[in-house]
């Protein structure tokens, strides 16, 4: 691949991220997110701004000592104190960069920075070549430079450059771009600029009207090769370019674009809910790429189309960005076709009778809640349609277990084959827990092979007498079938719970495959 047509990608979730109001991490919290964007591949990560407070620097340094697949870049004001604590932080990483900015637009020199032109300029010169004399890799952003005057703005960006930037950003500072206006601004800078080729151009936009990501992407189209974003669009106000957004758009578009990333695409899922978790900000539903719906379909004719190919209503699939397939989502506008292949995939094999009463059943429910679960149409089909008998039933139990003896279980379940009389089996079995030793009972009892999948024990009640409630999930392993069947149980005996909600889930499984 031609490198000239490589984008860089440069997080800043751990930096301008980190502004996001309500978004707080921990150096622990912010070291586990620096792991996992080098899983994901970006280029750079900006840790933060070390002269902000002593726990930035702390979680700066933190990174830089202990993150390695990806330079690590410290965010500083164009002032000597700003640069020596931003280099006292990243000068532990293997490719460490200082990363310095001042504003250029007339607007912020007057009332925020109350400096001439001819003052930035000279602090921009002297802020980069202080940085060069610790690192080569020093990156110079012009702030508010989309709202700043073209022809001061190549001044300073020249004067960067031959201070030594080898990196120039043009921030849209506060999302007021729109992107062709942005990608053109970044192409005439390219062109104006007498040592442009000096330098990788990069941008950081924000996304006050939205745009972030579009300008992003019309930048690159104007000659931008850094990209700077971060994990689920978060960052000040309404946030940064998103890097799933820019980095699918890239991925997606790679046609139209030609231009490649290094970012490993199937971790992008992962590292959005991580994010969300350790920021304890919630990622909207319909966000794209990674919201809870950004591969959900429910109106019937999508469902239709999905099923038939899935190009039909997806332009990248789900597992390209590490989401396990695509939902169809069963609601109301739901068709019957969607809902037969639901019943499929769950393992049940109704006739045309059955999936029609289940169907009617069905659309009763979503009028009255807007998403039917996997829970409702087990509740639909096994109380309503199938009614399932119970072939097992536990009748006892004798467990003898401790530290030093072998874990052992004896079974009975009364066994009800339909047009037969009801008859009892025993068996027991030794296992690694009186859990498993039960289990391995019950399955020699019932010759049904199936893996357990998840086991879950609670406590329903209060106290040491308290009821135990235990679910599992199983899965056949014999045949073709790859469904899972629920179970629950409860008793206040945790091991005889245990056994009866493996006899539940076992009579369930029955009467999907009858
Ligand atoms: O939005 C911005 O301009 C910034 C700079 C410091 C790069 O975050
Ligand atoms: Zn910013």
């Amino acid at each position: 691949m031609d490198k000239r047509n490589r984008i860089i990608i440069f997080d800043t979730t751990l930096r301008d991220g980190e502004q996001s109001p309500g978004a707080s991490l921990n150096i622990a919290d912010k070291l586990k997110i620096a792991k996992q964007l080098v899983k994901l591949g970006v280029d750079v990560i900006e840790a933060g701004f070390p002269v902000a407070s002593q726990g930035d620097f702390e979680s700066v340094r933190t990174i830089a000592k202990q993150v390695r697949g990806a330079s690590i870049a410290g965010l500083a004001r164009a002032t000597k104190k700003d640069i020596d604590v931003c280099w006292n932080a990243v000068k532990y990483a293997a490719k460490p960069r200082v990363h310095t900015f001042i504003a250029t637009s007339d607007i912020h020199l007057k009332h925020k920075l109350k400096r001439t032109r001819q003052q930035v300029l000279k602090d921009t010169a002297s802020a980069v070549r202080h940085a060069k004399k610790y690192t080569d890799d020093v990156e110079f952003s012009a702030e508010d430079a989309s709202r700043s005057d073209f022809n001061y703005l190549c001044k300073v960006i020249e004067t960067a450059i031959k201070a030594g930037a080898t990196t120039i950003n043009v921030p849209d500072t506060v999302g007021y771009a729109m992107p062709h206006e942005f990608g053109g601004l970044v192409k005439s800078l390219i062109e104006t600029v007498p040592n442009s080729c000096k330098a990788v151009f990069s941008v950081h936009c924000h996304n006050d009207l939205g745009m972030a990501a579009a300008s992003s992407i019309s930048a690159i189209v104007g000659g931008a090769r850094q990209v700077e974003c971060t994990i689920n669009g978060l960052g000040e106000r309404a946030g940064n370019a998103s890097l799933e957004e820019v980095v699918m758009s890239i991925n997606t578009r790679k046609k139209l674009l030609k231009v490649h990333t290094s970012i490993k695409t199937e971790e992008i899922y992962k590292t959005s809910r991580m994010v969300s978790k350790l920021t304890g900000l919630n990622v909207q539903a319909n966000k794209a790429i990674v919201g809870k719906n950004a591969f959900a379909h429910e109106a019937g004719i999508h469902q239709d189309g999905m099923i038939k190919h899935a190009l039909t209503y997806e332009i990248m699939t789900p597992e390209s960005v590490g989401v396990v397939e695509s939902r169809l989502v069963l609601g109301k506008h739901s068709g019957r076709h969607a809902f037969r292949r639901k019943l499929a995939s769950m393992g049940y094999k109704l006739n045309e009778k059955e999936i029609e009463k289940a169907f009617m059943q069905l659309k009763g429910l979503a009028d009255k809640k807007k998403e039917v679960f996997d829970e409702d149409i087990e509740a639909i089909v096994e109380n309503e349609v199938v009614h399932v008998q119970e072939k097992y039933k536990l009748q006892y139990i004798n467990v003898t277990s401790g530290n030093k003896t072998v874990p052992t279980a004896t079974i009975s379940l009364s066994v009800h084959d339909k047009g037969r009389k009801e008859r009892t089996v025993q068996e027991a079995a030794c296992g690694d827990g009186p859990v498993d030793a039960a289990l391995k009972a019950i399955d020699r009892i019932t010759g049904i092979k199936c893996k357990l999948d998840d086991y879950k024990l609670r406590s329903v009640s209060r106290g040491k007498d308290a009821i135990g409630e235990v679910t599992v999930r199983i899965v056949p392993v014999s045949g073709k079938e790859s469904f899972v069947v629920n179970g629950r149980g409860a008793s206040t005996d945790i091991i005889e719970a245990s056994a009866k909600a493996y006899v539940n889930a076992i009579n369930r499984l029955l009467a999907r495959t009858k």
